[in-house]
């Protein structure tokens, strides 16, 4: 069975797929992204991934390429042509094609919409799960508005790759003194020393993950308390826990930053005892 992706008004096989040379997302990154996952048949979190597309849109003043309604046709279209049944879909909205100019093209030219999915491999995650992840911490080097889920990535790709390198599979984002922002593709949550869950306030400075705000609710089911509160590098590699949260991964441990081991080395029981609750807990789009 071919791939199949949704590119500006057609389904198209994955391979043959393509947008114009000069589409602004190519030329200057000028788009946003949303990535979403599919578990069991069903589109998780898609209210709360539809309403960070739209803020994202607007921030960066790029119009809906089509009604809301209209995208979640395409998108459940994708995933059925697809046959997903667990895995991701990836949505990129970019300010069209237009000749080669800074500034914005011409009133009317129509935004570029790509929808594409892909299966998720099971048993890589669930044996990341059992023995945890491992991280590197990088300096922040991005720009201040990574709030907006732009595919301006390059900082990101560079810092992944610089893990991937020494042997690690996640990037953490350091400020100059030593507050940690968020992963290249992920939150950051720690246990700390006295077993509070703790992340970093979400303001301009970190991506409002929408892992992230389910498992708060996750979190208040299972009677976990959060405190969002910027921590140090210090305070993530003396905690009891550390773990990373996005959608393709929901709740991966983080054993070893660095190459200095985290507790004992082991995932601990709040991420496990999380990631076992969230999918009951966030809401579920039949596909
Ligand atoms: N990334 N921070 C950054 C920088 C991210 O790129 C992501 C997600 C997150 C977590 O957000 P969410 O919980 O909504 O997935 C945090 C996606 C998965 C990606 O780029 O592939």
């Amino acid at each position: 069975m071919s791939r199949i992706a949704y590119v500006n008004g057609a389904y198209q096989r994955h391979t043959d797929a393509a947008v114009h040379i000069e589409d602004r997302g190519f030329q200057f990154a000028d788009g946003v992204y949303e990535v979403c996952e599919i578990r069991h048949g069903f589109i998780v979190d898609l209210t709360r991934h539809l309403n960070r597309l739209d803020r994202s849109l607007r921030e960066i003043r790029i119009a809906w390429p089509m009604t809301r309604t209209a995208l979640v046709v395409v998108i459940r279209e994708v995933l059925r042509r697809n046959r997903i049944r667990n895995g991701l879909f990836y949505i990129q909205v970019t300010r069209g094609a237009a000749r080669r100019d800074h500034v914005f093209p011409a009133e009317g030219t129509p935004s570029t919409l790509v929808v594409t999915a892909k299966r998720t491999d099971a048993s890589l995650i669930a044996r990341k799960n059992a023995v945890g992840i491992r991280a590197i911490t990088v300096p922040e080097n991005r720009w201040d508005r990574v709030d907006v889920k732009t595919v301006g990535l390059l900082a990101n790709v560079l810092a992944r790759q610089a893990a991937k390198e020494e042997g690690a599979q996640e990037a953490i984002f350091v400020e100059p003194d030593g507050t940690v922002k968020e992963g290249a593709a992920t939150n950051v949550w720690i246990v700390d020393r006295d077993g509070t869950l703790r992340t970093r306030h979400a303001d301009h400075g970190i991506l409002r993950g929408i892992t992230r705000t389910t498992l708060m609710d996750v979190a208040a089911s299972v009677g976990i308390d959060i405190e969002e509160r910027a921590f140090s590098v210090e305070d993530m590699l003396a905690a009891r826990e550390v773990f990373i949260t996005a959608a393709t991964s929901i709740c991966f441990p983080v054993v070893a930053i660095n190459g200095k081991v985290i507790a004992n080395g082991h995932p601990g029981s709040v991420s496990q005892k999380i990631r076992e609750a969230f999918f009951d807990i966030a809401e579920k789009t039949a596909i």
